[in-house]
């Protein structure tokens, strides 16, 4: 059985107080109403770490992600925070590969290559995110376009190594602009992404990988994403940061 996975990605939203509160308040909620066994993660902004991985901390359903690591080890690189650094604050997942850090930072395939191999050395789960924009949507080319990017970033590692990932599969065109993909479009998607894993690494280990979706999933519409047989769970931008919403979301499978 495949894990089904629910992590809020909470961007660069809330001051530090504020993101303890939403976490706490997530953590609670969980706690109560969560009776499955899937696996909830608060990707919060650098600074949040420590405290949100204090307040999960045994708390066996809820887990730590950042969302974003250097490609680098230690050293010289003013600004950036290493691998190292999060595991040793309890953090376990990381994204990897946004859409956003590909747009605004100008992240390549074979530079996400680099952060992977570093989120596996310190053994964090990366959160690998692929997906098309609107002009390759349009042009129907979007299932090459995202192959294209897991073969560039991840197909290098090896079938042990693929096994510890979690992909996300987010069309840009539906990030944060009410626009999701419907059920029928993330679920043609998500099997291009397993059969394409399947045939690099075999079945066995496709099978076994959680493909996310991510992009306008919202209370009401998460249920119907959620029950496609290739689709389990999702990764959330905008419903993450209410409690009721994001828990409401964990609960849709
Ligand atoms: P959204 O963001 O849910 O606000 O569309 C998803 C994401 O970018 O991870």
């Amino acid at each position: 059985m495949r894990q089904k996975i629910v992590a809020g990605n909470w961007k660069m939203n809330n001051t530090y107080d504020q993101g303890l509160k939403l976490a706490s308040e997530v953590i609670h909620m969980v706690q109560d109403e969560v009776k499955s066994d899937v696996k909830v993660i608060m990707c919060a902004p650098f600074i949040h770490l420590s405290g949100v991985s204090k307040l999960s901390q045994g708390v066996a359903q809820v887990h730590v992600g950042a969302q974003d690591c250097s490609a680098k080890e230690a050293g010289a690189y003013t600004g950036e925070v290493s691998a190292s650094m999060l595991k040793s604050v309890g953090v376990s997942h990381v994204i990897i590969g946004h859409s956003e850090r590909r747009e605004y930072h100008a992240e390549s395939n074979t530079l996400l290559t680099d952060k992977v191999k570093q989120a596996l050395a310190n053994g964090l789960t990366p959160i690998f995110c692929c997906g098309e924009p609107l002009e390759i949507r349009e042009a129907d080319q979007q299932n090459a376009y995202v192959k294209q990017q897991l073969t560039e970033s991840l197909f290098d590692f090896s079938a042990e190594d693929i096994q510890k990932m979690i992909i996300a599969y987010e069309p840009i065109w539906a990030i944060g602009t009410g626009k999701t993909a419907s059920s029928a479009q993330a679920q043609e998607i998500h099997l291009v992404v397993r059969e394409h894993l399947a045939a690099q690494y075999g079945r066995d280990i496709s099978d076994n990988i959680s493909i996310l979706y991510g992009g306008s999933c919202k209370p009401d519409n998460a249920h119907e994403l959620f029950s496609q047989p290739d689709v389990d769970g999702g990764l959330i931008g905008g419903a993450s940061l209410k409690s009721r919403d994001f828990v409401d979301i964990v609960k849709s499978f």
